[in-house]
C-alpha cells in the first residue's frame, strides 16, 4: 500500500474517522501487538479535565472542547513520538491531523456506524443525540477525513485484518 500523499511526520500513527467507527478499539489492539504506545485524545481530555465530554459540551459548549483538542494536538506535535493515536471524530476539523503522524482514515458508512453503537455509546456522544444531524455531519466530514488521510482503510473488516494492513503500510514508511 502506498500513502495517497507525502508523510510530514513518520513518527506517530493517527486514527481518523467518524465517531463510533472503531478508531479506539483498532488503537488498542494496533498497540498490543506491536511496540507503539497507544494514545486517546478523548480520554486524555477527560482525565486532564476531569470531566466526561458530555459534562464538557454541556459546561463549556462545543467550541472549548474544540481548543482542548486542539491544545491536545500540539502537546502531540512537540513530545510524542512512536504512539498510535485515536481521535474524537471532530478533531481533523480543527487540527491536521497529518502533522502529528501517518493518517489512517476508518471508512465506514453512516448505517453500520449506527447498527455497532449501543444506545449507551451513543449517548456518550453529544452530537450523536440527533441523527438526522449526524447523518448530515457525516456527509459534511468525509472530504476532510479523505483529504488528511495517507491511507483510507475498510472499518467494517475484522480489526485483525484492520490491524495487519496498518502495520504493512508502516513497514513501507521511512521514519
Ligand atoms: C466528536 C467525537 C467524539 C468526541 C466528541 C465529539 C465529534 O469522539 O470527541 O463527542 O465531533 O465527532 P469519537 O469519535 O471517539 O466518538
Amino acid at each position: 500500500m502506498k500513502p495517497k500523499q507525502e508523510i510530514i511526520n513518520p513518527h506517530n500513527i493517527v486514527l481518523i474517522g467518524f465517531m463510533g467507527s472503531g478508531k479506539s478499539t483498532i488503537g488498542r489492539a494496533l498497540h498490543k501487538i506491536s511496540s507503539f504506545s497507544f494514545l486517546d485524545s478523548d480520554a486524555i481530555i477527560e482525565s486532564q479535565q476531569m470531566l466526561s465530554i458530555g459534562d464538557i459540551f454541556r459546561n463549556f459548549g462545543e467550541k472549548h472542547f474544540r481548543e482542548l483538542e486542539i491544545g491536545f494536538c500540539q502537546w502531540i506535535k512537540s513530545h510524542v513520538t512512536h504512539s498510535v493515536i485515536s481521535t474524537g471524530g471532530g478533531l481533523p476539523l480543527v487540527f491536521d491531523t497529518r502533522e502529528i503522524g501517518v493518517v489512517f482514515f476508518l471508512d465506514l458508512d453512516f448505517h453500520v456506524i449506527l447498527n455497532r453503537l449501543s444506545l449507551e455509546e451513543r449517548n456518550k456522544r453529544p452530537l450523536l443525540s440527533n441523527i438526522q444531524k449526524a447523518k448530515e455531519l457525516y456527509i459534511s466530514r468525509k472530504t476532510s477525513y479523505k483529504q488528511q488521510a495517507h491511507f483510507i482503510l475498510n472499518g467494517a473488516l475484522p480489526t485483525h485484518l484492520i490491524t495487519q494492513e496498518m502495520l504493512h503500510a508502516m513497514a513501507n514508511v521511512k521514519i
